[in-house]
């Protein structure tokens, strides 16, 4: 009788505008592996926090409230979901209000704990594995990950993909995304607590002359290769 393959666990790092999530969901769609989009639960966090009347500046009153709102993740990735005390979160999380607060919110480090058990037990119920994206997720959150990957492409790259996804939304001119886009990357990766950083056995990936298939294409065979070798 053959055995199923053990959970595969992928953990995808980078900075915005690299491809991150269309290549973790592709990947995992492919794999036939769940998927945790962790922005998306900092985002959720954040439009909480904004919608209850928590000053998102002052720390200490973000880190009080940070086990208030109920976050649940849904990991399929053709379809995933996210709701917070049971409401859909996924439009709202997504406004120019909650992406200009969510880096200050996100580096409190009450608000990474209770996230960051959040993810792990998500990652270890996931029945045939995960692929997770996020800023940390290979340094912090799963260090034994079976596979990182820590995607980057130019800033004028990921501007431009920027802008292509508000387009029709809150779309802004390239030059004001690229600016908004680099300042959340200072703040991300010069936090204290567990900034956005490359984990020194992470596969690196530059993106900026890649097209999504080829992409994709890496990924799967870099965890296929993995999975040969179990
Ligand atoms: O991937 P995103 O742009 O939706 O992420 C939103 C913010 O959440 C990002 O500015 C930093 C934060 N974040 C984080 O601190 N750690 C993660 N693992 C994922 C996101």
């Amino acid at each position: 009788m053959e055995t199923a393959p053990a959970p595969v666990i992928v953990a995808i790092d980078g900075p915005s505008g690299t491809g991150k999530s269309s290549t973790s969901k592709a990947v995992a769609a492919k794999l036939g592996l769940s998927y945790l989009d962790t922005g998306a639960q900092y985002r959720a966090m954040t439009w909480w926090m904004l919608g209850n009347g928590v000053d998102v500046d002052d720390p200490a009153a973000v880190a009080a409230a940070a086990d208030k709102p109920a976050l649940v993740s849904g990991t399929d990735p053709a379809a995933p979901t996210i709701t917070v005390d049971g409401r859909d979160a996924s439009a709202p999380i997504r406004t120019q209000a909650v992406t200009a607060a969510v880096s200050a919110v996100s580096a409190v480090p009450d608000v990474r704990t209770r996230v960051t058990a959040l993810q792990r037990s998500i990652a270890s119920g996931a029945p045939h594995g995960i692929v997770v994206e996020g800023r940390d997720i290979g340094t912090t959150v799963l260090p034994d990950a079976d596979l990182k990957i820590f995607l980057t492409a130019s800033p004028e790259a990921r501007a431009a993909r920027r802008s292509g996804e508000l387009k029709g939304r809150e779309a802004a001119d390239l030059s004001t995304t690229r600016e908004a886009l680099l300042k959340r990357d200072t703040a991300d990766s010069s936090r204290r607590a567990s900034p956005l950083k490359q984990a020194d056995d992470a596969v690196v990936v530059d993106t900026t002359e890649l097209s999504l298939e080829q992409v994709v294409e890496c990924v799967v065979t870099l965890v296929e290769e993995k999975q040969r070798a179990r």
